[in-house]
């Protein structure tokens, strides 16, 4: 019925939006198409997590308003978080809208549309009981690209002083183990083998007695099923059971995203993270233990209320001492609705500079450790075709981007590769 018509859909966000456009774009029935002018339908998966991502959606609508003067039946739609944050204000401030959809209310899409189909407007932000991926329909058993995205767990308690998720994505829940490994064996048999297991705090999974450790040893039965990765994790979850997890299943990349946004003590309390420092570097220490090649990742806000030069200090230091393989900074954002919103702002000047200071410094230390990869030996997962024909872009433990020479016909393949040359965002290597 609705095969013939067109969706595009533009994600914006983590990777949570990505894992759920795809369901999205199967639960509507529509064929997906990669440019705005072919559609009938566009959707926009978007995000609030910073002042600017909630303002590119408002002038991504702006512009995509003007494919309805050329085709009056075109529908136009917004998902993901600015959608749950801003629900009927987006039709307000743009008309062109015709459906608004949070995060929790997916599986309620084919009824929406119809309703928009039938030139009517449709909201929907409400947090229902029912889990929406129970509901969702599944698309064609299409065979899929070699990496794969598999939410467990959706929601964060933890309320950050700065963050909009725990508003936007509702409450800590964890799908059910038994559902997660047939949807995991299922991508295996359409060619997946790795899976990134997400979650808002992945780490906090626990649905009955089952923790992400113990999901993770389960999945590391899948035959056929080479990698597991999970992301984003907070450090207060990082159960005994996962550190050891990183030590013996081999399946289990060596690779962590564990956020602390600030190195000082001070700063941590304001932002409710609910640890030291001191702490933060004990645990990492405690994985280093089991697993001492892990890369670690990080997220940082720069310039939060109250921030001075001391507590920028502390982050840098922190950071000198981790050597971050990979980071992600950002300026403080004020988010509407947010505690730490209406505290006293730092200086915009004084966060530009800081921002710039610990990049220069992330930057060093992600350059460091992609050089260290030169003349190594590892096994890289190879995904898809490169720049140049003739070549092919992998993955390496660390998930870092490998380009070697190889077919396309490889692609879903794990290779030896020695490691030639470094990139500051990516390896180059050499099959052995
Ligand atoms: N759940 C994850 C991350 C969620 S958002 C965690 O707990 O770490 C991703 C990153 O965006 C955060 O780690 C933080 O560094 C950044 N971020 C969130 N809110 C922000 C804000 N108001 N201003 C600037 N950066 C923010
Ligand atoms: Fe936001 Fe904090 Fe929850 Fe992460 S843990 S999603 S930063 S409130
Ligand atoms: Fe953005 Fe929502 Fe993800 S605010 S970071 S899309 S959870």
């Amino acid at each position: 019925m609705a095969a013939d018509k067109k969706l595009y859909i533009k994600t914006y966000g983590c990777q949570m939006n990505v894992y759920d456009s795809e369901r999205m774009a199967d639960a509507t029935g529509y064929q997906t198409v990669d440019s705005p002018e072919a559609a009938d339908m566009i959707l926009l998966n978007t995000c609030h997590i910073r002042e600017k991502a909630a303002e590119k959606v408002y002038s991504e609508l702006g512009r995509l308003k003007q494919f309805k003067q050329a085709n009056p039946d075109l529908k136009i739609g917004v998902a993901g978080c600015v959608a749950q944050a801003e629900g009927a204000e987006i039709i307000s401030r743009q008309p062109a809208v015709d459906l608004v959809v949070g995060p929790q209310a997916y599986h309620r899409l084919p009824e929406m549309l119809a309703q928009v189909n039938a030139g009517e407007r449709a909201i929907d932000t409400d947090f229902p009981e029912e889990d929406k991926f129970d509901h969702l329909p599944r698309g064609p058993k299409a065979r899929r690209a070699p990496s794969a995205f598999l939410t467990v767990q959706e929601g964060c308690d933890k309320f950050c002083a700065f963050c909009v998720v725990p508003y936007t994505r509702g409450a800590e829940v964890s799908r059910p183990p038994a559902r997660l490994l047939a949807e995991a064996r299922d991508l295996v048999e359409r060619g997946v083998v790795e899976i990134n297991l997400l979650g808002q705090n992945v780490n906090a999974y626990l649905a009955d007695d089952w923790t992400l450790a113990r999901l993770i040893r389960e999945l590391a039965k899948i035959d056929g099923l080479a990698r597991i990765r999970y992301t984003t994790s907070h450090p207060n979850d990082m159960g005994d059971d996962l550190i050891a997890a990183h030590g013996d299943v081999e399946k289990l990349m060596p690779y962590l995203h564990l956020p602390v946004q600030s190195g000082s003590d001070s700063v941590l309390k304001a932002m409710n993270r609910r640890h030291t420092a001191r702490e933060y570097l004990e645990l990492l220490e405690r994985i280093r233990a089991v697993r001492p090649d892990i890369a670690l990742s990080g997220d940082f806000i720069v310039g939060f209320p109250g921030e001075q030069e001391a507590d920028f200090q502390a982050t840098l230091d922190l950071c000198e001492q981790v050597r971050y393989a990979a980071a992600f900074s950002f300026k403080y954002s004020a988010r509407p609705g947010t505690p730490a919103a209406d505290r006293a702002h730092v200086d915009e000047g004084v966060k530009t500079e800081r921002l710039a200071r610990l990049q220069e410094m992330l930057t060093r230390h992600q350059y460091e450790f992609q050089q260290s990869m030169v003349g190594k030996t590892m096994p890289v997962l190879l995904e898809k075709p490169g720049r140049d024909p003739g070549q092919m872009v992998g993955k390496s433990p660390y998930l870092q981007a490998v380009f070697m020479d190889a077919g396309p016909e490889m692609a879903g393949r794990i290779v030896q590769a020695s490691i030639t040359r470094s990139a500051r965002n990516s390896l180059a290597g050499e099959i052995v």
